[in-house]
Order: C-alpha cells, then sequence, then structure tokens
C-alpha cells in the first residue's frame, strides 16, 4: 500500500534512497576502487567496438544518461529511440553491443528493437527491474536494476536507478576494453555510496512544493541543462507534462538561443539544472531567459555562482559531476508532483497512459 503516502508517486519518489542502495549493493568496491559489477565474468565486454542504447520514454532519458557517460569514458555510442529504430537503425555488427532500457522488460517499441538488433548479428544487453520479463528472458545478458515494484505510471525510482546501472554498466564497460588499470574513479565511488544518504538530505529539506506553489498559474514549463543534465532537462519536463497535463519543454541549455527563446516570457518560468559540466555557459543561457522576463529556478549546490542571479535556488548536495543531474532530477520530480497535486491531477494514473505500453 501507499503507506504514510497520499500517491504511490510520492512513496516512490521518497523509496530512492534505499533503492538506490540496493541497485548498487556489492556492485562497487571502494576498498579497491572499483566497479565490481560481478554480474559479469570478467573481459565480458572486451571486443565491444561500439554500443548502441535502445529504450522509450523515461527509460530513452536514462539511456541517453547512459551513452553520454560512455562517450565521456572514451566509448562510442549512441542512444536511440526504440520506435524509430526500425526505420532509422545505425549499422550492426557483431562487436555492437545493443542495450535494451526499459523497466517493465514489456515494451512492444523496445522489444522490437532488441529482436532486430539480435535478428542482425548484434550482441545484446537488457537494464531491466523486471525479473522474468521478455526484455529479460531475450537478451543475451541482463542487469537488474532492484528498484523493487513501481505502481505509480509515472516512472521515478526506476529511473534513478537505471541511470545509476547505466553509468556503472559504462565504467566496466570501458574497463573492459581498456584491458589495463581502472579509471580514476576516486571521487564517483565515494558519491555513489553516498548517494542515498544525499537524497535523504535532499528530500528532508526540499523547497520543491514552494516552488510549485508560487509558479503553479505559468502558461509553460521549461527546463534546461548541458551534458549529464540534458537528459535531466528532458525527464524533467516529460514527468510534468505527465502528471499535470501542462505543457512543458526540456532543452539542451545551448539550443535556448536557436530558438526556443521566442517562447520565453514572464509566464514560462526556466528550471536551469547544473552538473558541474561548462555551468558558466548554462548560466550564461539562463540569464538570456531571465533578460526575457522568465523566471529561473536555479538547481544546484548551495554556494554555487548560479544561486546568486537565479529567482529561486532548489538545493542539491555537493557530488560527482557524473552523479549531480540525478539529484537534480529528484528535486524535479517533487516540483511536477506537489504541482500536479496543487491541480487536483489523479497523479498515479494520468489520463491516456498505461504503466506498460505493449501495442507499437
Ligand atoms: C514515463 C514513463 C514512460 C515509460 C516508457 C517505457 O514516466 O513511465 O515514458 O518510461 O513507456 O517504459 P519501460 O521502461 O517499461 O520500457
Amino acid at each position: 500500500g501507499k503507506g504514510e503516502y497520499d500517491h504511490f508517486m510520492l512513496k516512490e519518489i521518497n523509496e530512492q534512497p534505499t533503492s538506490l542502495a540496493q541497485a548498487i549493493e556489492g556492485r562497487v568496491d571502494s576498498t579497491t576502487e572499483r566497479i565490481a559489477l560481478s554480474d559479469f565474468e570478467p573481459g565480458t565486454f572486451e571486443n565491444v567496438d561500439s554500443v548502441q542504447f535502445v529504450a522509450c520514454g523515461t527509460s530513452y532519458h536514462a539511456a541517453l544518461y547512459g551513452s553520454l557517460t560512455l562517450n565521456q569514458a572514451g566509448v562510442q555510442s549512441t542512444a536511440l529511440l526504440a520506435n524509430e529504430y526500425s526505420v532509422s537503425a545505425p549499422p550492426i555488427d557483431d562487436d555492437t553491443l545493443v542495450i535494451a532500457v526499459t523497466q517493465s522488460g514489456e515494451t512492444a517499441d523496445t522489444l522490437n528493437a532488441l529482436r532486430r538488433a539480435d535478428a542482425e548479428g548484434a550482441r545484446t544487453l537488457t537494464v531491466t527491474n523486471v525479473v522474468g520479463s521478455t526484455a529479460a528472458r531475450e537478451a543475451d545478458d541482463t542487469l537488474f536494476i532492484r528498484a523493487g515494484p513501481e505502481i505509480g505510471v509515472a516512472a521515478t525510482k526506476t529511473f534513478s536507478s537505471q541511470a545509476v546501472m547505466l553509468a556503472l554498466l559504462g565504467q566496466r564497460i570501458a574497463g573492459d576494453l581498456r584491458n589495463g588499470p581502472p579509471a580514476d574513479l576516486e571521487s564517483l565511488l565515494p558519491a555513489l555510496e553516498s548517494m542515498p544518504t544525499d537524497i535523504d538530505a535532499l528530500l528532508d529539506e526540499s523547497d520543491a512544493e514552494t516552488i510549485a506553489e508560487r509558479y503553479r498559474d505559468s502558461q509553460s514549463y521549461f527546463f534546461i541543462g548541458r551534458g549529464l543534465g540534458f537528459p535531466v532537462a528532458l525527464e524533467g519536463a516529460l514527468k510534468f507534462k505527465e502528471i499535470t497535463y501542462e505543457h512543458a519543454e526540456g532543452f539542451a541549455s545551448g539550443e535556448l538561443k536557436h530558438g526556443p527563446l521566442a517562447l520565453v516570457t514572464p509566464e514560462t518560468p526556466v528550471f536551469a539544472i547544473f552538473t558541474g559540466q561548462e555551468d558558466e555557459k548554462t548560466l550564461k543561457n539562463a540569464e538570456e531567459a531571465q533578460t526575457r522576463g522568465a523566471p529561473v529556478i536555479a538547481v544546484c549546490p548551495d554556494g554555487h555562482p548560479a544561486v546568486e542571479t537565479a529567482d529561486e535556488h532548489l538545493a542539491i548536495p555537493d557530488t560527482d559531476p557524473e552523479l549531480a543531474g540525478l539529484l537534480a532530477n529528484v528535486q524535479l520530480q517533487l516540483v511536477s508532483y506537489y504541482a500536479a497535486d496543487l491541480l487536483g491531477r489523479p497523479i498515479d494514473k494520468p489520463r491516456n497512459l498505461a504503466k506498460s505500453v505493449t501495442v507499437e
């Protein structure tokens, strides 16, 4: 049941410290500074020459996150929408690893992409929450995110667990390929281990409800981020539109000036996500929106330069740049939740949506 919470969504947002602790349990070894990920034999990925992720919706945002971490680790990778894959898959060979990211393991679009990749000779791997699901059974390998059941239609805790597991998997693939000493994980590993405590602190002190109340009558809601903040901007907007039924869009920060700025007015709050990767540029992009009258809500640690210039601040604990976006995402989940609640939306079962989409 929902226990003390009004909705499963809020319960599941609050479960993230636990679900993330479960996800990384036994998979990280900070004493040897290694990503153990003993789900796979040593050298499993040593012949991989490129990675394609296929996924839909929120899982696609996690896939994009994973793909960017792989690129940053020097491995060629792309994230593709599973429903576009049949018309636009890049070339595949035996050394292509295709990773399906699907919470339910039953999404028709994602299963189709997985089957096509398999038929073309790729190696396949499924990252999922559901043991025994179709995607888990059909792929060559599986990695379970261990988030526990998610009842709310809006994916929350499964997104954060997917993203974290993909970051670990990315480091593991890069490590197998290098076949030498591990990457410098001196900052990432302790940050991973303190992630549950960080999210606990964030949940305790979040101003998301106040922000949702203050901007509830806006016309449209924009989310901007760069690097690993970009998939979080897309996810922030998807969650917002899904449960509030209000218009929201996510953009790469640098894209704002290439068109979307035309939409910016005092009626369009801009949530700016700072992850420690070229933050000064994102700050400039946010200020361009502010000049047009838009209120800017900076999602960043205390003491960050953006706190000074932004209209509002949603605080995240200091962490490794690889994880900062995921902490920001928790604040954005809360903003969506409270905005939807204030509007009297059903939240756990938004109109026209189903938890698992088994048609093309
Ligand atoms: C959004 C949401 C959907 C799913 C998408 C893929 O909150 O839940 O966008 O993420 O339908 O579902 P899975 O991950 O089960 O393949």
